[in-house]
């Protein structure tokens, strides 16, 4: 017996998918932080740094915001049916990311998971600050397609955060059975993980809904009838 799924549904699948485990995450880090209750950090905290802590929770507010804001601003029916409400909630998305990014940053600067996870972290603050440069450079010029482009990849930046955290569930299983992976190992490989599988289903989703229709027009536009 065969299941025919249309594409449409797949798509819906998917924004589900992307919705629920954002929504989750970002509820789960904003009711951890906002207690402002260090011993509940998730992460080892710099002994030496009193603001470490601080920065985090700088940070972990507004990018859940962020995570949360992301999914619908990605369907179709609301952004068509409610253009006003998809830019107010652009403009809160927009500031959101720019303290996000800052606070990470200095979190980066401060933490303890050593140098490749601060790097991880360095490189990941700046290509989500570039991607939402030029995703809101190009909405401003009225280039639709080009600001979807940069904001999938912007997104797929964010959602990095879900993937880390679904990287530090593996991270956990497997410490019980090589108990000596350190934190600092499972985090580092976890950032960079998460940053890799994102990036890349975001080149997929950009190549396979904007670029190709477009090449493929293109072609058919080419040959002589
Ligand atoms: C995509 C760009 C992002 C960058 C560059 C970034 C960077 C960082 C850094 C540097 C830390 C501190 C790590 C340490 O001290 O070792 C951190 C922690 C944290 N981040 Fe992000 N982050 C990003 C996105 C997000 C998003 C979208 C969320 C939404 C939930 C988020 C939530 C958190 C939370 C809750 C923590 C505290 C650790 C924990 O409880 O798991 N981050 N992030």
């Amino acid at each position: 017996m065969t299941f025919a799924v249309s594409r449409r549904s797949r798509r819906r699948i998917a924004w589900t998918a992307v919705a629920v485990s954002a929504v989750g995450v970002a509820l789960f880090s904003a009711v951890t932080y906002l207690t402002g209750d260090p011993t509940l950090s998730r992460i080892p905290l710099n002994p030496a740094i009193a603001l470490h802590y601080l920065t985090i929770v700088a940070h972990a507010l507004p990018a859940s915001l962020v995570l949360l804001i992301g999914p619908f601003q990605f369907a179709a029916k609301l952004r068509t049916r409610r253009p006003k409400l998809h830019r107010v909630l652009g403009r809160i998305y927009v500031v959101s990311m720019i303290f996000a990014a800052a606070a990470a940053l200095a979190a980066a600067t401060f933490s303890v998971d050593g140098i490749s996870a601060q790097i991880a972290f360095y490189l990941l603050a700046v290509a989500w600050l570039y991607t939402l440069y030029r995703g809101y450079t190009f909405i401003r010029q009225g280039q639709i397609q080009l600001h979807r482009i940069w904001m999938i990849r912007n997104y797929a930046l964010s959602f990095a955060a879900v993937v880390l955290r679904g990287f530090l569930g593996i991270g956990a299983a497997a410490k019980s059975i090589v108990p000596t992976l350190s934190f600092a190992d499972i985090y580092s490989t976890s950032a960079w993980g998460s940053i890799m599988v994102c990036v890349v289903v975001a080149e997929y989703f950009v190549i396979n809904r904007t670029v190709a229709p477009l090449v493929r027009k293109r072609q058919a536009a080419d040959i002589p009838s």
